[in-house]
């Protein structure tokens, strides 16, 4: 496929059309399927609590419970995130980074292949609320839509197929 016929398939992405081509009645709400799990498993054992202060480390938000999980540290890991970010190395260097993963199937069972055009907006929303949260404490965020795709998910032990970054930010105090 060309540069040209890349554009104009990433163009109707963008639009709303492709319900007119998509019988949403075939979804699998539609077909009364239930819905995949809001939300993934985690231990039941304690290993899930709230923090006042967090070890270094890659840590997951529990939204039904509003809870971190610890998920794992290595060394190197800001370096490795940051390299996975394309080299920006503020990204390791705020207080926190907030990776926000997709699985597309919740959202797939839903709006079927009309789902993939809403998953970034959703994404747009969380991030924009990051901002917001950060300056309410005072301190900065910076949206990162760039980045190596299989290189982070490997990093995040992610599968990236069911699975994968779509969108992260990094929030730290200003300078001054
Ligand atoms: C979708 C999206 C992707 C972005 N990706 C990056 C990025 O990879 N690296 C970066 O330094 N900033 C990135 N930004 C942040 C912008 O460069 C900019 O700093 C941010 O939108 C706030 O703008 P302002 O603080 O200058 O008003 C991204 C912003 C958006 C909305």
């Amino acid at each position: 496929m060309d540069a040209d016929e890349l554009t104009s398939l990433h163009r109707e992405f963008l639009k709303d059309s492709v319900r007119l081509r998509f019988d949403f009645s075939t979804t699998a709400q539609s077909r009364g399927i239930p819905p995949p799990a809001l939300q993934k498993a985690c231990p039941a054992d304690g290993t899930v609590r709230s923090v006042e202060g967090l070890e270094a480390g890659i840590w997951r938000y529990l939204p039904l419970e509003h809870r971190l999980l610890f998920e794992f540290s290595e060394p190197g890991l800001g370096a490795r995130i940051s390299a996975a970010c394309l080299g920006q190395r503020f990204v390791a260097q705020g207080a926190a980074t907030f990776f926000w993963s997709v699985l597309p199937a919740r959202m797939e069972w839903r709006y079927g292949p009309a789902a993939h055009r809403v998953l970034p907006l959703d994404a747009g929303h969380v991030c924009q609320n990051s901002y917001l949260a950060a300056e309410a404490i005072g301190a900065g965020a910076c949206a990162v839509g760039a980045y190596d795709q299989q290189a982070l998910d490997a990093l995040l032990r992610l599968d990236g197929a069911e699975e994968f970054v779509l969108y992260l930010a990094s929030v730290g105090k200003k300078d001054g």
